[in-house]
């Protein structure tokens, strides 16, 4: 065996987005694609000098590895293994078959005091040889890398011309043990023991399996994605739920043709059985890396931003938050829901960008417990990732801790904190060029929008959101365009930074409602004038062509 340098050249687009590099299989798929990438990574991990040449930072430490199981997963973890092992890598903790959910390599990282990780996944986009792949570095502390390190990254991609890379044999990565890549040490583990003994300190499992005994019934959809495993380990195995209780439980390459993505338009499985007249008494949803989750009650559906209050509200409930939070944080296109449920907490509440890498700093500073994202995402201070099953955990231990429903605990949450009707609408692989008009011109629209009134509203805010990290000071400027009014209403543009085709415009719409006898609405109709004043100011369904969102959650 011996080290190969292989002559490489900058790719177009390896920059990092929202989280990590995500790409269509067929562009990982070309020669060199990924080692490029993978190499800028470790060249920066090791430290690059003025002068170029390349430091031994890593060199002696531990790495893991893992991923959602999707296309060529396999095949990336094989070159990963041996480029790591020519970059200094002294081991990898690789999970068995190459698969980690997101939540769960954080975990690892965390608890073996690893150098850092990487994830293999394009979350909830589809999957399959005509799908996405793509590569994640999770740093120390298990939390996505920060812009400082991703910009690096990418500014080495372009200048890469040799990468290393070690010439071994491909290993087997479905056997639990240990083996050699060269110098380097791979241990196969497995993807969920150490994610179940974190699940283990901060829930009574105890409670939970009692719940199940007395008939407890649940049904929990893996989407044929990476949540699978942890969920049947730990729901069916653990906790005693009826086996059953968790479908489309395997991974597979392409999810069965699945979109991993639990929200209502995508799990539509799952919603028509929690409307049926047979219902379970809980169900939820993961998406392909299991880090995004969906819960609903029967024939009841809890919107994210909901859910993060509600958790906010009940937190002491559960064993591991029961000295209660150190505050909470939401990304700006989030509801204001969590802020009124701090406000009378009396509990610091954080707005940052979109992106689960801006709350890492907040949590590593003590400075809030819980964080979540509109876009089905929440978790706490135990990962540095957002958590699905932490979060179905956190929902099944709030019926058992209150013997109450889903529906019984957001309804009883909205009469004492009023409801914020939410709704999110995608218009997906618009041309880059008008998606980049519609923002420009939105931006200079938004000066002489200040102070206007539209109908019974009056514009308090309008500004393109800029965000000062409190713990680094770093500043992340253009994070959205705001439009708040006085009523606590809120219209938000932005464009995606994980689409993989064209660009995807997301429109976000909130209307704060009080009286009680007016939170029975359906939320499209609840928003009803905050989408007509959305096209008025954007001019999206003239522009696109699009007479409709291609998704609205
Ligand atoms: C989307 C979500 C965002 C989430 C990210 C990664 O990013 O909107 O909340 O953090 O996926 O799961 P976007 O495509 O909007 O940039
Ligand atoms: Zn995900």
């Amino acid at each position: 065996m011996a080290i190969q340098i292989l002559p490489t050249h900058a790719f177009s687009g390896q920059r990092p987005g929202t989280s990590g590099l995500r790409k269509k299989v067929t562009v990982f798929m070309q020669p060199m694609y990924l080692e490029n990438f993978v190499q800028a990574l470790f060249d920066v991990l090791n430290g690059v000098a003025a002068d170029g040449s390349v430091g031994t930072a890593l060199h002696g430490h531990t790495l893991v590895l893992g991923g959602d199981g999707r296309f060529y997963n396999r095949q990336a973890v094989q070159t990963i293994l041996k480029l790591a092992a020519a970059n200094g890598v002294q081991r990898v903790l690789l999970g068995q078959g190459g698969i980690l959910s997101t939540p769960a390599v954080s975990a690892v990282i965390r608890g073996r005091q690893a150098f850092g990780g990487i994830v293999l996944s394009a979350s909830h986009n589809p999957g399959g040889p005509d799908g996405d792949f793509g590569i994640k570095y999770n740093a120390s502390n298990g939390g996505p890398a920060n812009e400082t390190l991703t910009e690096a990254v990418y500014a080495r991609t372009q200048v890469l011309t040799q990468v290393r890379r070690s010439d071994a044999p491909d290993i087997n990565i479905d056997t639990l043990g240990t083996c050699q890549v060269e110098q380097m040490q791979v241990d196969v583990i497995d993807p969920v023991a150490d994610y179940a003994a974190v699940m283990r300190s901060l829930f009574d499992f105890e409670m939970l399996r009692g719940m199940f005994q007395k008939g407890f019934t649940m049904r929990v959809d893996a989407m044929n994605a990476v949540g699978g495993p942890y969920a049947k380990a730990i729901l069916e195995g653990e906790l005693g739920a009826p086996a059953g209780t968790v479908v489309n439980g395997s991974p597979l390459e392409d999810f069965g043709g699945l979109h991993p993505d639990p929200n209502p338009v995508n799990a539509e499985d799952l919603i028509n059985h929690m409307m049926a007249a047979d219902a379970p008494d809980f169900g939820a949803a993961m998406d392909g890396d299991a880090d995004r989750n969906m819960v609903l009650g029967r024939k009841f559906v809890v919107s994210p931003s909901d859910s993060l209050a509600l958790m906010t509200a009940h937190a002491r409930l559960i064993p591991g938050y029961k000295e209660g939070l150190l505050g909470v944080a939401r990304s700006m296109p989030t509801s204001a829901a969590v802020d009124r449920v701090a406000k009378a907490m009396g509990l610091d509440c954080y707005e940052t960008p979109t992106g689960w890498k801006f709350f890492g700093n907040l949590l590593d500073a003590g400075r809030v417990t819980l964080c979540g994202e509109e876009s089905y995402g929440t978790g706490s201070s135990h990962v540095r990732e957002k958590d699905g099953l932490w979060a179905i955990l956190f929902w099944l231990s709030l019926q058992g801790a209150t013997g109450r429903s889903v529906e019984s605990l957001v309804r009883e949450h909205w009469r004492t904190y009023g409801r914020n009707y939410y709704s999110r609408h995608d218009y997906e692989a618009i041309q880059t060029a008008v998606a980049d008009a519609l923002i420009t011109d939105l931006r200079a629209a938004l000066p002489a929008l200040q102070g206007q009134t539209f109908g019974k509203r009056a514009v308090t805010v309008a500004d393109d959101f800029a965000y000062t990290d409190p713990v680094d000071g770093s500043v992340s400027a253009r994070q959205g365009i705001r439009i708040i009014f006085d009523d606590g209403a809120r219209v938000i543009f932005r464009l995606s930074g994980t689409g993989t085709e064209g660009a995807t415009l997301r429109i976000y719409l909130e209307n704060y409602e009080a009286d009680v006898l007016q939170q029975d609405r359906a939320a499209q109709e609840a928003l009803s004038d905050l989408i007509a004043l959305a096209e008025q100011l954007s001019g999206v369904r003239g522009r696109t062509g699009m007479a409709r969102p291609t998704v609205a959650t």
